[in-house]
């Protein structure tokens, strides 16, 4: 049997302290349900916090575990079918694309090696400005490497274009992308995209990697925030 708070209202996103009471019961799945306190006598009220999750806060999920997984595999095929022989290197961007990188890469059975960029863009944490910097640059040298960009998502281009512009300046093989999310209606900078995951909506969007205010990176799916998460952090 399910035991859950007595005469208090259940707020899953609060994680606040639940008051428990025995005997009181309440429909399995119910988030807010905590284990029964069996050493309670009858009638006696027990005290359990439940901590906050991320996923607390969304309001949809727009791509589930399991769809992102069948893509990575999807994209891992046709990337290891394109770079048969050529040993290329992984430029993944810091952070967003942290997770797809590590799952992708798994999907990619042939010689390879990873490097890192990591770019801040100036602006408000749901829109970039188009001003990118430079945090963290490559520890190898990439001339005459067949280097291919695993991002997390593509939205005015202006992200890209800097970093593009900044590996091609290096001379390498070939240079390619791979991205994960592609929003083409928020799109001010054109980018070719030689890889895509899916295209989603006009919508700001967190999980697997993405963050709003630098939270909900761990998130499995890629979902949309509730409103009233916006201003919160
Ligand atoms: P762009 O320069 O506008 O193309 O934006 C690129 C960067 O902005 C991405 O690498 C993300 O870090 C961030 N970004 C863009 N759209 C979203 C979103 O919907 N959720 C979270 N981050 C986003
Ligand atoms: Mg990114």
């Amino acid at each position: 049997m399910l035991l859950a708070a007595e005469g208090e209202t259940c707020d899953p996103g609060v994680g606040a302290p639940v008051r428990v009471a025995r005997n009181v019961t309440r429909p399995s799945g119910d988030p807010c349900v905590t284990a029964p306190s069996a050493d309670l006598p009858y009638g006696e009220v027990a005290t359990e916090v439940r901590a906050p999750s991320p996923a607390d806060d969304i309001a949809e999920i727009l791509v589930d575990a399991d769809s992102i997984a069948r893509k990575v595999a999807e994209l891992g095929a046709a990337i290891a079918a394109d770079y048969a022989g050529k040993d290329p290197v992984l430029v993944s961007i810091l952070k967003g694309a942290l997770p797809f990188l590590a799952d992708l890469m798994r999907q990619i059975p042939i010689r390879l090696s990873l490097d890192f960029l990591e770019v801040s863009s100036y602006g408000s944490s749901t829109e970039s400005s188009g001003v990118v910097r430079i945090l963290k640059d490559l520890a190898q040298p990439i001339e005459e490497r067949h280097v291919l960009v695993v991002e997390d998502i593509v939205d005015t281009g202006f992200t890209l274009r800097y970093v593009l512009e900044h590996l091609q300046n290096q001379k390498p093989a070939s240079l390619r992308l791979c991205t994960l999310l592609d929003k083409p209606a928020r799109r001010i900078v054109p980018i070719e995209i030689d890889h895509r995951g899916f295209e989603i909506p006009d919508r700001f969007v967190v999980g697997y990697g993405l963050d709003y205010g630098e939270r909900y990176r761990n998130l499995p799916f890629i979902g949309v925030l509730k409103p009233e998460v916006y201003g919160r952090l």
